[in-house]
């Protein structure tokens, strides 16, 4: 790596509108943790920043659906998701939020530098409005159906089947998210970023002096470049955000995507007063780990944002990784088809690193990958437990059970001790190279791969047969199987950050950096290890039953949802429904409420009495037709007046997704009065 100074690490903010699951893990924030830590073992002075990202649509509209406000929704998610990184040895230095003060500042402030520079074009447009709710129809608060595939669920800013980003007026059958209705065009004024005239820089800073970047990432950039760049509206009419720091734009505020990235920016001077030096001077090295949708914005709009700036380093490279997808399906937040990070925490306690390393494992840095229950099951358990856990704790049992648990003297190497130790150094170097371009499942498999040597070497030299004949030769090996011990701690700390800190516990050892790998003697002869422990248990098959079990209860809700089946009512006690007075009756006389649509007023004999309801099945059914018919009543519902007349009591009926109503009859005349219970 060329000489940088100091090194920005980023991952992208998530937006706080819901937990944190495996497919952001597994894309974002367990690489660049890894890489993170690998730089810290290298003693780099390194800032490794996020936080969540408050504002935008999503956050809005779920707002509204919850009938709380956006503070509220950010609020509970911005806690949960903190908590689970933290839990889970995501090593941020910081996990800042969109909606701090220092954030609107910054943001503020960044945006009024373009404006004064004149970087920013001015245009009056005509945009989707919502008549009945007085409202611009920013990005999501508006569907309707994909001109590319057909999707009818298109979003105004994206179609997430076939992933196109759009804009609003590309829609076919524009629909608001508020009120339903198709909306209208108004004009208004929004501030732009000229990205056409940022296009000729971008193409050589790219195409031509990052050849390096992933070939994802490359070749997403060189098809946006290639079809020409447009300017893009960095401001919205909406009233949750960072206003527009300009005179005459009430009711305006900075796009989601203008302010978010500046959150790192905001985040970092949060941290600490030296930030500038981090972001504005070129012997700092800027890396961006983000999801794939993202690129656009971190490869093209925020380095445009940056150069128009001027004062700001732009990023040396940008991992993006694929998407994971969860049993074969793709990982849906609102469709619940998601492993929530918060709950996989509360479910397998103590096994944060099975999880990060299932993710590595299996990371979609190529191409879209599959999550299994299978897969994690197995992968501990052929690998975790087999491999590295075995290795492991032969060599400390068996120094236990012969040395009393003091590392044994070195006597003559073989031949094959000696090959099995110069392994060490070209296992570093291969896990330096992987993990420097961003290969970090590569890295990890080659860190695996000195377990698995030792594993191997043990099985070879079986040390366990030879004691009672040679216990010289014993002592060699176990002294050579300590030292490969050692030095998986460090090439596997950043991968495994909480079974390494156990297994330098184990060994009675200090953190030891990056470059001490391969030096043979990172546990001098003598030394006293403490008693050890099994590193990894097995997974047993009932435990990913239960999740598989849950992910199919999820998807036949989702079924029932799609099929506009209403969803299920919380749970009541028995003694509330004993509580209600269910009973069989007879309609009398029926007529229409004068002045109403919906209601009919019926004379019913409940067996009890002869009484009055108000029914609003006046668009279904015909007066002379009810006369004589039996139905079921909830005869102990509140008195109530409705249009002047005093109802007693509730018809029961079913209604399909339809709308279609039908009278509970039973299935033979009954006596009125008859308790349905
Ligand atoms: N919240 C965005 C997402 O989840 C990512 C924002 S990254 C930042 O896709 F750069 F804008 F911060
Ligand atoms: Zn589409």
């Amino acid at each position: 790596m060329p000489d940088y100074k100091r090194h920005l690490v980023t991952a992208a903010l998530p937006y706080a509108n819901g937990p944190v699951h495996i497919g952001h893990l597994a894309g974002v924030y367990v690489p660049a943790d890894i890489y993170t830590r690998y730089l810290r073992q290298n003693g780099k002075d390194v800032l490794f920043i996020c936080g969540s990202d408050e504002h935008g649509v999503p956050i809005t509209l779920k707002a509204k659906t919850e009938g709380i406000t956006p503070q509220d929704v950010v609020d509970r998610y911005h806690a949960i998701n903190k908590a689970a990184f933290a839990d889970f040895g995501i090593s941020f230095d910081i996990y800042h939020r969109t909606s701090a003060p220092i954030h609107h500042q910054t943001a503020s402030a960044f945006f009024r530098k373009l404006y004064d520079d004149g970087e920013f074009l001015e245009k009056t447009t005509e945009q989707f409005f919502d008549e009945a709710n007085q409202q611009f129809l920013a990005d999501r608060y508006i569907t309707g159906t994909c001109p590319h595939c057909g999707n009818e669920k298109a979003y105004g800013d994206q179609c997430e089947k076939c992933g196109t980003s759009l804009s609003p007026m590309e829609l076919i059958n524009p629909k608001s998210m508020l009120s339903g209705n198709a909306p209208i065009l108004k004009e208004t004024k929004h501030w732009f970023l000229p990205l056409d005239k940022h296009e000729p820089w971008l193409k050589k800073w790219i195409l031509e002096d990052h050849t390096e970047w992933r070939s994802n990432v490359y070749g997403q950039c060189k098809s946006w470049l290639d079809q020409g760049l447009q300017a893009r509206a960095v401001s919205r009419d909406l009233d949750w955000g960072v206003p527009v720091p300009v005179e005459g734009a009430e009711g305006k505020v900075l796009y989601v995507w203008f302010d978010a990235p500046i959150g790192y920016i905001s985040a970092t001077r949060e941290l600490t007063p030296d930030w500038e030096k981090y972001w504005k001077s070129e012997d700092s090295r800027m890396v961006h780990f983000i999801g794939k949708d993202n690129i656009v914005f971190h490869c093209i709009i925020f380095p445009a944002m940056l150069k128009a700036h001027g004062e700001y380093i732009l990023p040396d490279n940008v991992p993006a990784n694929e998407f994971l997808n969860l049993e074969g399906e793709k990982i849906s937040t609102s469709r619940n088809w998601a492993v929530w990070l918060h709950e996989y925490l509360e479910e397998f306690p103590g096994k944060q690193d099975v999880l990060r390393y299932v993710l590595t494992a299996n990371a979609p840095e190529a191409k879209d990958n599959d999550f299994t229950w299978k897969d994690f099951q197995t992968r501990n358990n052929n690998e975790l437990v087999a491999v590295l856990g075995n290795f492991v704790n032969r060599t400390l049992v068996l120094t236990q059970k012969y040395f009393d648990g003091k590392c044994p003297d070195l006597n003559e190497l073989a031949d094959y001790d000696k090959t099995t130790l110069g392994e060490i150094t070209a296992i570093k170097t291969r896990v330096e190279q992987s993990l420097e371009s961003f290969r970090i499942r590569e890295a990890l498999n080659e860190a695996m791969s000195l377990a698995r040597l030792g594993n191997k070497y043990l099985a070879e030299t079986e040390p366990w047969k030879l004691f009672p004949t040679d216990p010289a030769r014993v002592a060699t090996i176990l002294h050579v199987s300590l030292q490969i011990t050692a030095n998986l701690t460090l090439l596997l700390d950043s991968f495994l950050p909480f079974t390494m800190k156990q297994l330098r516990s184990f060994l009675n050892i200090p953190e030891m950096p990056w470059s001490t790998i391969g030096s043979v003697n990172m546990i001098p002869s003598g030394h006293q290890l403490e008693k050890p422990e099994l590193l990894f248990e097995k997974i047993e098959d009932f435990q990913v039953d239960f999740q598989v079990k849950k992910l199919l209860e999820t998807k036949k809700l989702n079924e029932a949802k799609a099929a506009g089946i209403a969803p299920s009512k919380s749970a009541v006690s028995y003694d509330d429904f004993s509580a209600m007075d269910i009973r069989i009756a007879t309609v009398l006389e029926a007529e229409k409420v004068p002045k109403t649509q919906k209601l009919m007023k019926l004379k019913v004999d409940t067996g009890m009495d002869i009484r009055t309801v108000v029914s609003g099945i006046a668009e279904h059914f015909e007066a002379k037709d009810l006369i004589g018919k039996q139905v079921t009543l909830l005869a102990n519902l509140e008195p109530r007046m409705i249009k002047g007349i005093e109802s007693k009591g509730m018809i029961l009926l079913a209604e399909d997704n339809s709308g279609k109503l039908i009278f509970v009859t039973p299935e033979e005349a009954m006596p009125n009065g008859s308790v349905v219970k």
